[in-house]
């Protein structure tokens, strides 16, 4: 096993480089940062710490009446983080071990080995006093709810009743969810799976995602085993997801709205839907699974080759090309089509043939605000104008895709922010500047809970003009 002292180096460097203002993703696969042989262990501290990040901080103001140099401050308030974390946190290791591998990481590297007696005798000294300095640190609010003092401002303007409980969920530990393909297997032939190797799990819930419950098709991991060893994997017989984000394709190829497209298909028309922004292609795969148990259910299965394509269409979009290769990557583990572009979705004339869609989803690039479980730097990457620059770019996108779907078609939008800037106050916008939108029943406002993230969604509808 690896010394903890190089995971401690390594994870401080992580951090001060989030605090920089790079993305954690980013770092890790950066091997001149993180070596790869360091990388599990350096993102499950670097999650520790980013989640006690305010706390660490404000204990090493306390602790210090000077502001330590940068790779000092770093690994300071790292060691703090640790010692503050949870006992699940990934980090679960002795106050004791924890100092003397902070010291140990600071005497091996240069730019710390003259500060490691101060490492030393500050963690000791926090030890000692811990109560009292916790207690006095917790009168910063971005010390107590462990994110930055504007996004506690707005969430507590936002959710007067609820903004606690939203900073305590986001301080969760997510479990694994799972989006079982009905297209290829059964969710009772996938838990049986599950059961013989002993995998547990429970069942999402189906009235979340608003579907039927032969349609249902989430299931939470207590446990997050790697994803690849799982069964059948590779063939296809699951996606993760998480539950909210499984509302999407639910919502937007809703039971009732399926039935009509298979109406419409059996008259002859090719049902054509349009996911706008689609890496790493979850929902696009989701949609696809929804239109191919419809058809199936139907008895107009479309099985392999050249049915492909015989009644329905999806046509995915990404502007990053790295990121659309993830589409074709689960494309092609799940045994699906699509048409994949790499192109500005708001930019009709690059991509747009003119043929109507039927549905469009448009899962609208944000500040990833809702998310922060599974990606704890987000909190401390954005700025405060960042949710109000999004949603501006959200409902030009909104505006530009709405041209392109066709009368009585239907249009979801999504975002996985709980800022009101990038969800209820864009569909309001939306709805004051197109006569012929028609918002119908949607799920809304997702807060963040034990079971799924935060995330928003508008079902609109396009009335004849
Ligand atoms: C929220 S993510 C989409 C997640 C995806 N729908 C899924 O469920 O797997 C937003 C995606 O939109 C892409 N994007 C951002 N601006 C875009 C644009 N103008 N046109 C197309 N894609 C865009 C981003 O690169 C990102 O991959």
């Amino acid at each position: 096993m690896l010394a903890l002292s190089l995971q401690l180096g390594a994870t401080a460097k992580a951090v001060a480089f989030v605090m920089a203002g790079r993305s954690l993703n980013d770092v890790l696969a950066d091997g001149s940062v993180v070596k790869p042989d360091l990388r599990a262990g350096v993102q499950a501290l670097s999650f520790a710490v980013l989640r006690n990040w305010g706390m660490a901080r404000a204990l090493r103001e306390l602790l210090a009446s000077r502001e330590p140099m940068p790779p000092v401050d770093a690994l300071l308030c790292t060691a703090l983080a640790l010692l503050v974390s949870e006992p699940d946190s990934g980090a679960s290791y002795t106050d004791f071990t924890l100092v003397n591998q902070a010291v140990d990481a600071a005497k091996s590297h240069s730019k710390t080995r003259s500060s490691a007696s101060f490492i030393n005798a500050t963690l000791r000294r926090f030890l000692r006093e811990r109560e009292t300095l916790m207690k006095q640190a917790r009168q910063s609010e971005e010390a107590q709810y462990n994110h930055p003092q504007w996004w506690i401002d707005q969430m507590r303007r936002e959710q007067p009743h609820k903004w606690q409980t939203i900073l305590a969920a986001n301080q969760m530990k997510p479990s694994l969810t799972l989006r079982v393909n009905l297209a290829k297997t059964t969710m009772s032939e996938f838990i049986a799976v599950l059961d013989e190797q002993g995998v547990a799990w429970h069942e999402a819930d189906s009235a979340l995602v608003q579907t039927k419950q032969d349609m249902a098709c989430g299931l939470a991991l207590q446990d997050a085993p790697p994803v690849t060893s799982l069964p059948h994997y590779a063939v296809g017989w699951f996606s993760v997801q998480d539950l909210a984000a499984q509302g999407a394709a639910t919502q937007l190829l809703s039971d009732e709205f399926l039935f009509e497209l298979v109406v419409r298909a059996r008259q002859g028309h090719k049902i054509r839907v349009l996911d706008a922004c689609a890496a790493p292609g979850g929902k696009t795969t989701h949609l696809i699974e929804r239109l191919l148990q419809a058809f199936a259910h139907a008895g107009m299965p479309v099985l392999s080759g050249d049915d492909w394509g015989k009644h329905f269409e999806v046509i995915a979009l990404e502007v990053d090309a790295k990121r659309a290769k993830r589409i074709h990557e689960n494309l092609s583990r799940l045994k699906q089509r699509a048409i994949v572009k790499i192109t500005d979705a708001a930019n009709l004339a690059s991509w747009w043939d003119g043929t109507p869609f039927d549905a469009v989803l448009l899962d609208a690039p944000c500040t990833a605000s809702g998310i922060v479980r599974r990606h704890p730097d987000v909190r401390w990457l954005r700025r405060e104008s960042d949710a109000t620059a999004m949603g501006h770019i959200q409902l030009a996108m909104l505006q530009a895709l709405w041209a392109t779907l066709r009368t009585q078609g239907r249009l979801l939008y999504a975002t996985c922010s709980v800022f009101e800037t990038e969800g209820g106050v864009v569909k309001q916008r939306f709805l004051q500047a197109n006569g012929n939108a028609k918002a119908l029943d949607s799920h809304g406002l997702w807060l963040p809970s034990l079971q799924h993230d935060g995330f928003y969604d508008a079902l609109f509808d396009k009335t004849a003009d």
